[in-house]
């Protein structure tokens, strides 16, 4: 048996024989990972939880102690994925260098490291994670955690670390991707559900016709996310244990428990598609379309650059989106040094044009940063009509809301509007009824249909940057690489380290005159994450 080892190692191969009967670890050339870790096995799933969760199989948070301090670090801050990387390949922050501990790095015979502290096996992994000793010994630095763990929860830990960097994230196989949509597919969302499905599902055989992303099929898993978030959270965990890669163009609600169980399985979301309203999400949302905060700020920049003499007023409905807008407003007029005069905040449904135009009068110029309803927009609109140096902005979102023409809207409201506008858009879209027509669907839900097919080009494309052994953190490091991202049917989209948003600019425009036109009265405005 120790002979048959040797003999594995002089052919070069990694093969480690530890002197313990149980723990045996073998190892195969970087290029071409162990077997067994695609899938992972039982035991190095668990291991995986706590390698990148620092949560063991019983839900218990790890703890790992900082050597020569009294500070203990548990759950996610012990969690080796905090300091090692995703996949093992290392970190250096603010001076301190967490190495790399994939097995080749570890374990090859001349991986980085190697002179100084020897090649590690399996028990003196072992060593290094509880007591921080290496092979030569030396004692590791004070920022790597001395850690408590159990005997099994240590056996699970190394049987992970053995396949780290080469085990597949779920909803990926030799042949095929797998992505999921949590859409509404019943009740009064249900049409609009089964138009993004249909979008998602004609892109893809597009993809696949041509090959698919490095030899793999996209294939596509909808779940029904009606009934509010506790619906949208059921859907989400049906298709996480299903074996999803990434969502794509689901209907995303924002709200904080839906939010968790993202979290919980580390699962990107890739083009939420909500009626043109994107919700926050944290660091796995990517969105396509700006929301309420960005529109706002893009109002407030264009009163900072025209140096606009007049007052400026934030006027909002008590609900997320006038939050979102106020704070927007906020965050944009602090950096400009734009002050505002005042805020009059309603209960959704309650404003009072009334009080606003009291508020307003005899001031001269004045800017209305608005967030509420179509209707309050219209009467907001009515309450400023003689009052010719005011304006009110407000999200484009509101102009779907608009069911009369009005003449007050048109010469008071500026929308602000994060599309594309002329010619070009014109033809684009053209080109997209024809593949809506190809594939046996109408222009029913077009501004649906036209987030969903975007949202499945956005998913590719970065499929295609995440490169032949994709991961969940490589879709997002792929994403956070994309910059100008053409669609041709929205702006130009660009993500980064800290940018979740694509869009994060718009227009100013006018609509109305001659019925139901846009104009562009604004260049493109943007504003920074
Ligand atoms: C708070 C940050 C942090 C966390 C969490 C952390 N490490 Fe480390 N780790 C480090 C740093 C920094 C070093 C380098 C110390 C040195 O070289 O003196 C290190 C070194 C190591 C080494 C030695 C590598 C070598 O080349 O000798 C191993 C193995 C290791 N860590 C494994 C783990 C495992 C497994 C976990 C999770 C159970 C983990 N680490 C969690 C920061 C961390």
């Amino acid at each position: 048996m120790r002979r048959a080892r040797l003999t594995v190692v002089a052919a070069g191969l990694l093969a480690l024989a530890s002197a313990s009967r149980e723990r045996t670890l073998e190892l195969h050339p970087s290029h071409h990972p162990a077997p067994q870790c695609e899938p992972l096995s039982a035991q190095a799933a668990r291991g995986r939880a706590i390698y990148r969760k620092g949560m063991t199989v019983g839900g218990e948070p790890i703890v790992g102690a900082l050597s020569g301090a009294d500070v203990t670090l548990s759950g996610r801050d012990a969690a080796c994925a905090s300091c090692h990387a995703q996949a093992g390949a290392g970190t250096e922050e603010g001076g301190v260098a967490a190495p790399p501990i994939t097995p080749e790095a570890l374990f090859a015979p001349a991986g980085a490291g190697r002179q100084e502290r020897g090649a590690y096996t399996t028990e003196a992994l072992a060593a290094a994670i509880r007591e921080g000793r290496t092979p030569l010994p030396r004692q590791l630095g004070p920022s790597m955690p001395r850690f408590r763990l159990e005997p099994t929860e240590m056996d699970d830990l190394l049987a992970y670390l053995r396949c780290l960097g080469h085990d597949r994230d779920p909803g990926v196989s030799e042949d095929e991707i797998r992505l999921g949509a949590a859409l509404p597919l019943v009740g009064p969302g249900g049409g609009l559900g089964a138009s993004v499905r249909a979008v998602l599902s004609a892109y893809f055989e597009d993809v696949n016709a041509q090959g698919g992303v490095f030899g793999r099929r996209l294939a596509l898993s909808v779940e029904d996310s009606a009934q509010g978030p506790a619906g949208e959270r059921a859907a989400l965990e049906r298709l996480s244990r299903a074996g999803i890669f990434a969502l794509v163009g689901s209907v995303w609600s924002g709200a904080p428990e839906v939010e968790a169980s993202l979290r919980a399985e580390e699962l990107p979301l890739v083009g939420p598609v909500a009626a043109g309203r994107a919700a926050a999400g944290g660091d796995l949302v990517f969105h396509v379309h700006p929301g309420p905060e960005v529109l706002a700020r893009v109002a407030v920049k264009y009163l900072a650059d025209e140096r606009a003499e007049g007052r400026v007023w934030l006027v909002h409905a008590r609900d997320a989106e006038g939050e979102r807008w106020a704070e927007g407003a906020r965050v944009e007029a602090a950096r400009r040094g734009v002050s505002l005069a005042g805020a009059m905040v309603f209960a959704p449904g309650g404003f009072e044009p009334g009080l606003l135009r009291e508020a307003v009068r005899g001031g001269g110029e004045a800017a209305i940063l608005f967030s509420g309803s179509a209707r309050e927009l219209v009467a907001a609109a009515r309450a400023m009509e003689r009052q010719k140096a005011v304006h009110i902005y407000a999200p484009a979102s509101l102009m779907a809301g608009l069911e009369e023409e009005s003449e007050a809207v048109a010469r008071v409201v500026l929308f602000l509007y994060p599309g594309l506008v002329g010619e070009g858009p014109m033809r684009a879209l053209e080109g997209f009824t024809a593949f809506l027509r190809d594939h046996g669907m109408t222009a029913r839900d077009m501004g649906e249909k036209v987030s969903a097919y975007v949202a499945a080009r956005l998913v590719v494309e970065a499929l295609k940057r995440a490169g032949a052994s994709p991961t969940r953190s490589g879709l997002v490091a792929a994403l956070e690489g994309l910059h100008d991202f053409e669609s041709g049917l929205v702006p130009a989209l660009s993500y980064g380290k800290n940018r979740r948003v694509g869009v994060m600019g718009a227009r100013l425009v006018r609509v109305g005159e001659p019925r139901g036109r846009i104009t562009a009265i604004s260049d493109w405005i943007e504003v920074t994450p």
